[in-house]
């Protein structure tokens, strides 16, 4: 019998954002991949904002030796936005699973919603119900796209139950790519501690994820075409990152990942909270969105 504790609903998050970034150089040689601008907006903003809106206000942050003190500089200690960040170093690259490792005491035996700091979403995905009412297991998600080679691939039965998970296949079974944002309990650390390195010396979060589904305790939602969910791997899908965000913001006059806007939509921010942290900010576009949305009700 399972005796673990259910996590009641998750309250942690994770931004992994280390990495060599090596593929984006020379624009990674000073400053890191997720640091790099995404239209209007540092990259981080995004899956950032993707966890705050999620509800999640305890937040660790993990990158290398030389970038967490900038991703210290640009995003503090989240009081200004009403979360609380902390940060935690990876010493060396060997995989996105060790981030459970390295992030173990900020866990503190509870579950956690992780998510890749190079990873945009956008789209309804109703995420904070899903981290409210996420009690055990994993829970994870699969976007149909054209190169599932290029990532983690999840195979579905004919009754949508997952059956396989491969890291970067050869010959994927399925277009399902799973994306960099995932749910799990507070087994994960104990899991990932019983994982051997993959070929590449790396700790798989394909693994981690595969030994959920022997278990019989993966739930893979499939995401639709009502999602977005952009690479920023190349430069070129950087670009094309940055041009739909641009696109959509200039549309509506609405930002996407606005981090203050978001926390005070989520009630981390009362109006005191978003003037104040509004007027500390120098003259910019940015400054005058949410001195617009202040004047004009948000
Ligand atoms: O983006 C989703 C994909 O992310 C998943 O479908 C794959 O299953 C997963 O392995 C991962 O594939 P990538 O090829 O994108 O992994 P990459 O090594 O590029 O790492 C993804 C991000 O995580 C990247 O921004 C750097 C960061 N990272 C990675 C590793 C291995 C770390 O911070 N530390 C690490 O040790």
């Amino acid at each position: 019998m399972d005796t673990t504790r259910p996590t009641p609903g998750l309250r942690k998050g994770i931004v992994l954002a280390g990495g060599a970034g090596s593929r984006l150089y020379p624009l990674t040689r000073v400053a890191s991949k997720q640091l790099q601008p995404v239209y209007d907006k540092p990259m981080i903003y995004y899956p950032l904002a993707t966890l705050m809106m999620a509800g999640l206000r305890d937040i660790l942050v993990i990158s290398t030796p030389q970038d967490t003190p900038r991703f210290e500089d640009l995003l503090g200690d989240g009081s200004q936005w009403g979360i609380r960040l902390t940060y935690v170093v990876q010493p060396e690259p060997k995989g996105i699973a060790q981030a459970f490792l390295v992030g173990e005491e900020f866990l503190a035996g509870e579950g956690v919603c992780l998510i890749l700091g190079d990873n945009v979403f956008h789209g309804r995905m109703n995420l904070d119900r899903i981290v409210a009412e996420f009690r055990h297991g994993a829970r994870i998600f699969g976007y149909p796209v054209l190169d599932p080679e290029r990532y983690g691939v999840v195979e579905f039965d004919a009754d949508g139950r997952a059956v396989s998970i491969e890291e970067k296949p050869l010959r994927p079974r399925s277009r399902y790519a799973i994306p960099g944002l995932y749910l799990f309990d507070e087994r994960v650390v104990e899991i990932t501690r019983g994982l051997t390195p993959s070929p590449r010396g790396e700790l798989e979060i394909s693994d981690v994820n595969r030994a959920y589904l022997e278990r019989g305790e993966l739930v893979v939602e499939k995401l639709g075409r009502g999602i977005a969910w952009l690479d920023t791997g190349t430069h070129t899908s950087l670009l094309e990152a940055s041009q739909f965000i641009g696109l959509l913001e200039a549309r509506q006059g609405l930002k996407i990942a606005c981090l203050e806007e978001v926390a005070y939509n989520r009630g981390f921010l009362d109006r005191a909270g978003l003037e104040a942290t509004t007027a500390a900010m120098p003259a910019s576009s940015y400054r005058s969105y949410l001195e617009r949305l202040l004047k004009e009700g948000l």
